[in-house]
């Protein structure tokens, strides 16, 4: 019986793909959990659930109906010259969103009451309180990119009593966030902003948008949080600001080079915490519950929301 039912091929050098087989066996029992490099029927998978496949590995399947991105970014994907024409649907939040908010509230937090300093005061067991903290009222937090995840976090930020600015590509309006858009608003909501946080998807227009005119157009005493794709930031640009302390620091998850080469200098900067691309690991079960549900509307005829491979999202 097996042997004719279409099939739903996974790829992942990251996710563990038996948790994946299992839940899909169960829930969508017309169809057989196969891993794509392997798949023998190739004319049988019709849908595709990737993260960073190879190039060419999408177009040897002539029957595929939808390719399904486990994570929130596709410009890896739409890098592929040989991307067959078929939807893309990628996640939305599936429990990433609140992951990210976490990961930024722990560096606003650090830049804002000063725990940096508090761990290079330990090391040299010096007791220094500093009392001059600034109220978190005058400490605007500016978020870039204003979708499924950056919407959550800029809201999460905002209940911590941080005003919160938004910076998106087309307007935007969320409840209780300044936005800015486009060229125009980038100048003002970088002078107001004491945290830039990137979120934005990695497209034509965004890539090395974080370059030495953005970081000039920062204020000296903020900092920049990039946990959105290495490509977005010129590092050379970064680090040459940070030696003219042009901005105070930066957290960053996300690098031209992943894993980042020991030599780079970012490592061991002294204003700059490394993390290795962990700021949010896709849920498997949030990541399930969107995927299943997308295919169940599609075999009834619907089409789940869809990446506009022009926009890049
Ligand atoms: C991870 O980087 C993602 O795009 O989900």
């Amino acid at each position: 019986m097996s042997d004719t039912l279409p099939v739903i091929g996974f790829y992942s050098p990251s996710e563990d793909q038996t948790v994946y087989k299992t839940r899909l066996e169960r829930d969508l029992p017309g169809f057989q959990f196969e891993l794509l490099e392997h798949a023998t029927k190739k004319e049988r998978v019709e849908y595709a659930l990737v993260w960073s496949p190879p190039n060419g590995l999408l177009q040897t399947f002539e029957n595929l109906k939808a390719i399904f991105v486990l994570g929130a970014g596709v410009d890896a994907l739409l890098r592929d010259p040989d991307l067959p024409e078929v939807p893309i649907v990628r996640l939305e939040d599936a429990g990433m969103a609140q992951q990210m908010a976490h990961y930024v509230i722990y560096g606003i937090l650090r830049f804002q009451r000063r725990f940096g300093i508090y761990e290079n005061l330990q090391a040299s067991k010096h007791w220094e309180p500093i009392l001059d903290i600034e109220p978190v009222e005058q400490f605007s937090v500016g978020v870039m990119g204003l979708g499924a995840i950056g919407s959550v976090v800029a809201e999460q930020v905002s209940r911590l009593g941080f005003p919160v600015l938004g910076w998106s590509t087309s307007p935007k309006e969320i409840d209780g966030i300044l936005s800015f858009c486009g060229d125009d608003g980038l100048e003002s909501f970088l002078a107001k902003a004491r945290v830039v946080i990137n979120l934005l998807p990695l497209t034509q227009t965004t890539e090395q948008l974080i370059d030495k005119d953005f970081l000039s157009r920062m204020s000296m005493d903020s900092f920049l949080i990039n946990i959105g794709r290495g490509r977005h930031l010129k590092e050379e640009d970064l680090l040459e600001a940070l030696k003219k302390k042009a901005i105070a620091g930066a957290m960053l998850d996300v690098f031209e080079r992943e894993p980042l080469p020991r030599e780079n200098q970012l490592w061991n900067h002294p204003n700059v915490i490394v993390t290795p691309h962990v700021a949010a690991i896709t849920p498997p079960e949030g990541a399930l519950d969107q995927i299943i549900g997308n295919i169940q509307l599609i075999e009834a005829g619907g089409l789940p929301s869809l990446v506009d491979r022009k926009k890049g999202y």
